[in-house]
């Protein structure tokens, strides 16, 4: 009897000594944040998918004073899909599109407006769908996040609950995005509380210089508390080359149906392009990343070269945004940092005929859009944080269709997986 007591004792004794083990251990969050009941969550951390650039649908709704060809509508009653929507990107209905995608730039508030009666959403905040199909109809040319998500569904995850998009409105840059950033945290606060744990975050492209500003943004404590990992796929950290072209002569290299010259006219209102464009801190300073018959323009020489094209907002708009993660101050948070290498990857251009005409691409290492130096620069956090930083080189990847690949869905899955 008195054995079964103290044995009855002891066990509550060896209770409560976990129960305070628990709650002071390094583990403490991820336990008193509640799991839901009948889920078996403890090993399965919530997941947020940030896009890149054009990488999540936008929906536009219109009451415009006057369009630009009588076949564009003036007005609709509902939201529609502007981006990916194939049959608005055919000859002369991308007249009507670009005049609805474009931007304005007002020097004097320093941000952009949609033209007058174009009113711009972004639909599925939270949910996946907009970020796994571009195209609501799920062509396959506009297959994104696809892949990933299905193959979380496969391991148990539940779309629109552990598993969670965070698109936003690509054409700007964090400066414009404000109110993301608070929704983006919410959310990742309330997935931790709701699937008992910290959150993965899995950034693509762009989407991983905006998932750096923010991380940059939030306290230690905060990011400890609520953020198991961050996995950046293709990051572009230092910029990427190509965007010269895409403000110089414009950019079609998804839709051959387009003429460069005229999705260039909408190309050249995105913010977020000038802030893509090679940073000092990385690009060689004496390498020419354009080059005319009558100038060169290297990493420093970005206000001639916005000067020489004609379009001065842009240097406004690169002046705007060149701060905002200038600095890759680092996470904080563990990183994976995977990246393609082995596709021709455009790293100067020569133009004979200046901006109005293709160039001659000079190539050099990468993914096919991320040049390779950009993409290394989260090797810089090894030394300047404590939390673990991983880069995978993944030979032969693409920069969208490492997305599609094994390789990197089994990486996710292991991230996902490891205690
Ligand atoms: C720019 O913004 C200012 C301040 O809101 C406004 O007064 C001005 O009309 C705007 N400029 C244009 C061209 O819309
Ligand atoms: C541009 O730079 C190259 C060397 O990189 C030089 O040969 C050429 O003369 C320069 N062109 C002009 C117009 O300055
Ligand atoms: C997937 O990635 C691996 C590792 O980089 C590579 O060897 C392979 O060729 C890729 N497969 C495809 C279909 O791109």
């Amino acid at each position: 009897m008195i054995r079964w007591k103290m044995s009855g004792f002891s066990q509550l004794g060896l209770l409560l000594l976990l129960l305070v083990l628990l709650f002071t251990s390094p583990f403490a969050l991820s336990r008193s944040l509640k799991c839901p009941e009948g889920k078996s969550c403890s090993n399965r951390p919530p997941v947020v998918l940030i896009p890149g650039d054009l990488g999540n649908q936008l929906e536009a709704k219109l009451d415009k004073p006057s369009v630009v060809h009588y076949i564009c509508y003036k007005k609709t009653v509902e939201y529609f899909t502007l981006w990916l929507n194939l049959e608005l990107l055919v000859p002369v209905a991308i007249d009507c599109w670009i005049d609805n995608m474009r931007l304005i730039y007002n020097q004097t508030t320093r941000s952009t407006e949609a033209p007058p009666g174009v009113d711009i959403r972004v639909p599925g905040f939270g949910q996946t769908f907009g970020l796994e199909y571009l195209d609501p109809s799920k062509h396959s040319v506009g297959m994104y996040f696809f892949t990933i998500v299905q193959a979380l569904v496969d391991w148990g995850y539940t779309r629109d609950e552990d598993v969670r998009g965070a698109p936003y409105d690509w054409r700007k840059a964090p400066n414009e995005n404000k109110d993301y950033f608070l929704k983006l945290q919410l959310m990742i606060e309330d997935m931790a509380h709701k699937y008992g744990g910290p959150v993965v975050l899995v950034a693509h492209s762009m989407g991983n210089m905006y998932t750096l500003y923010f991380l940059n943004q939030q306290p230690q404590a905060w990011k400890d508390k609520y953020i198991k990992a961050f996995v950046c796929l293709g990051p572009p950290w230092a910029g990427v080359a190509k965007t010269l072209r895409v403000m110089a002569s414009g950019d079609n290299n998804r839709i051959p149906l387009i003429s460069p010259l005229k999705i260039r006219t909408q190309q050249r209102t995105a913010v977020s392009t000038p802030w893509l464009f090679p940073y000092a801190h990385t690009w060689p300073n004496d390498k020419p990343i354009v080059s005319t018959p009558s100038a060169n323009y290297t990493v420093n020489d970005y206000e001639r070269f916005f000067k020489d094209i004609g379009f001065e907002d842009g240097w406004a708009m690169r002046q705007d945004t060149e701060h905002l993660v200038q600095a890759l101050q680092a996470p904080g948070v563990p990183v994976h940092c995977l990246y393609g290498t082995g596709i021709d990857t455009a790293e100067a251009y020569r133009y004979s005929t200046f901006p109005d005409a293709e160039p001659e691409v000079v190539n050099g290492e990468g993914d096919g859009t991320v040049n390779v130096r950009s993409a290394i620069q989260c090797k810089r956090w090894t030394a300047e944080q404590k939390q673990p930083v991983k880069l995978v080189e993944l030979p032969g990847n693409e920069h969208v269709n490492m997305l599609l690949n094994f390789t990197t869905v089994k990486y996710i899955k292991d991230v996902l997986l490891s205690p």
